[in-house]
């Protein structure tokens, strides 16, 4: 994941003797060791855009209420206008010295706006600032990120109605359990990921909410507008209590738990595709370009985008363990720990998206070698359950039916055929309510076809499916 580098330590011993904000209180300037270990400037400046943005709607409120001057204002913007250029030019100096993102930039502004830039920080502390651009920059992501969920969909969708109808074995206890379709099985995941779509979107409403207007802790003195602020910046409504609002780290942790679960489920698909593109499966391959060869065994390709992918959820995991540790034991309201949010969370949301952006080209690539998935269904007596329901519907009782299966199915075991390849008399065996019409049931066409209730693996209802997905995601 892309990390930046903290600022190169000669620029900030250059930038020694600069005064800090803070400096009136203190005798001494602070050690370099320690403001090495207190800058967040390395990995924060990634928060810079929403730190201008919510700066400049802090600045036009404090205009429209009387607490700034035009020209102030004006001369904020311009010095504004002035930074984003050189941040995006890279040409921005970013110092150790300034701590984070947000003295980076409120120095350099003051330093093109003179007084202008003095006053930006009326009726605002860098506890309310840094929960908002947070927030700002989490709600891009977010939406981000729910966009690529909704585009996987899509592509599994897409492949689920071209396959709608091809067999394949279904299984528990990674044993072949029941014939289903291809189609019906990658449909399983496109609701998981519309469960993983949903509870992010969910989560945006508590998220977006303004915290600026809460000032340190207790809010402001100032007759500043909070609502105006919150319109401006796009958020449905501001915190409620001053308190909560720099203290409250929850959508942070929503949203990683959020992304902590789809990412297991991500991490699910990925142990079938490796195993399904085993050869000991050879029920499907992946492009060349998702694959790697060994550097011994040149004979070698190996599925290692989804083995990355399952491996990569353990850090997001690790992310959202990290964020509910750091936030139980901070006693209210804000406290430096909490600069100790925002690694775990641009990890997580690195992760996910990134994951879910291969997935989104992978899928559509993923090829099917029906043969083997029908020769892996003929394998394992999948079709036992329909003949226990066939002898049901003729009226012999489920638990004697399922006693005469069983002893079937271990006859047709030891003659080393398949139920259906049993002569019809042989069948009777077991039970005299078996006639000519058993033969339907046992294939395994007849077995999915027959499950065609809502939810069930019969083609057609696995088209309407795929077909309700694909309406879902345009
Ligand atoms: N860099 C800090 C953070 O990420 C900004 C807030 C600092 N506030 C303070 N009172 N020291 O949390």
């Amino acid at each position: 994941m892309p990390r930046k580098s903290p600022p190169s330590r000669n620029k900030s011993r250059r930038a020694a003797g600069r005064k800090a904000a803070w400096s009136g209180r203190f005798a001494e300037p602070v050690s370099e060791r320690v403001k090495r270990y207190t800058a967040s400037v390395g990995f924060d400046r990634r928060l810079a855009a929403e730190d201008i943005r919510g700066s400049l709607a802090h600045a036009r409120m404090l205009c429209a209420a009387g607490i700034i001057t035009r020209r102030d204002l004006a001369a904020i913007e311009r010095g504004m206008k002035t930074i984003s250029r050189e941040i995006e030019a890279g040409k921005f100096a970013w110092s150790l010295d300034d701590e984070d993102v947000h003295r980076n930039i409120e120095r350099r502004l003051t330093a093109l706006a003179g007084d202008a830039g003095k006053r930006l920080h009326t009726a605002r502390s860098r506890n309310d600032q840094v929960a908002t651009d947070v927030r700002l920059w989490l709600r891009g992501e977010l939406d981000g990120i729910v966009a690529l969920l909704a585009a996987l969909r899509r592509a599994l969708a897409s492949l689920a109605l071209e396959h709608a109808a091809l067999i394949m074995p279904g299984f528990t206890h990674m044993q072949v359990a029941q014939p289903v379709t291809f189609g019906h099985h990658l449909l399983a995941y496109c609701e998981m990921f519309g469960r993983d779509l949903q509870r992010l979107v969910d989560g945006r409403k508590r998220l977006n909410q303004l915290p600026l207007g809460a000032g340190a802790l207790a809010g402001t003195t100032f007759p500043i507008r909070r609502d105006r602020v919150a319109r401006e910046l796009g958020f449905e409504g501001i915190c409620a209590n001053s308190i909560d609002a720099v203290s409250d780290r929850d959508f942070a942790i929503e949203f990683c738990a959020g992304a902590a679960v789809a990412m297991m489920h991500l991490s699910r698909f990925s142990e079938e595709l490796v195993l399904w593109m085993s050869p000991r499966f050879g029920f499907i391959s992946l492009p060349d370009r998702f694959c790697t060869g060994s550097s011994m065994m040149p004979q070698k390709k190996n599925p290692d985008v989804p083995e990355l992918a399952r491996g990569k959820t353990a850090r997001v995991y690790g992310d959202l363990m990290a964020l509910l540790t750091l936030m139980k034991g901070q006693p209210l309201t804000y406290n430096k720990d909490n600069q100790e949010d925002k690694e775990p969370l641009f990890d997580a949301v690195d992760t996910l998206r990134e994951t879910l952006a291969i997935f989104v080209e992978m899928v559509p690539g993923i090829g099917v070698h029906p043969q083997r998935m029908l020769a892996a269904a003929r394998e394992g007596y999948a079709t036992a359950t329909d003949l226990a329901d066939y002898l049901v519907k003729k009226g012999v009782p489920f638990r004697d039916a399922h006693e005469a299966v069983a002893r079937a199915v271990r006859h047709a075991e030891s003659a080393g055929c398949e139920l259906a390849g049993l002569p019809l008399a042989d069948l009777r065996s077991f039970s005299p309510a078996i006639g000519a019409d058993v033969r339907r049931v046992l294939t395994l066409e007849g077995s999915v076809g027959a499950r065609k209730h809502p939810g069930g693996t019969a083609p057609a209802q696995v088209r309407a499916a795929a077909r309700r997905v694909l309406r879902q995601t345009t």
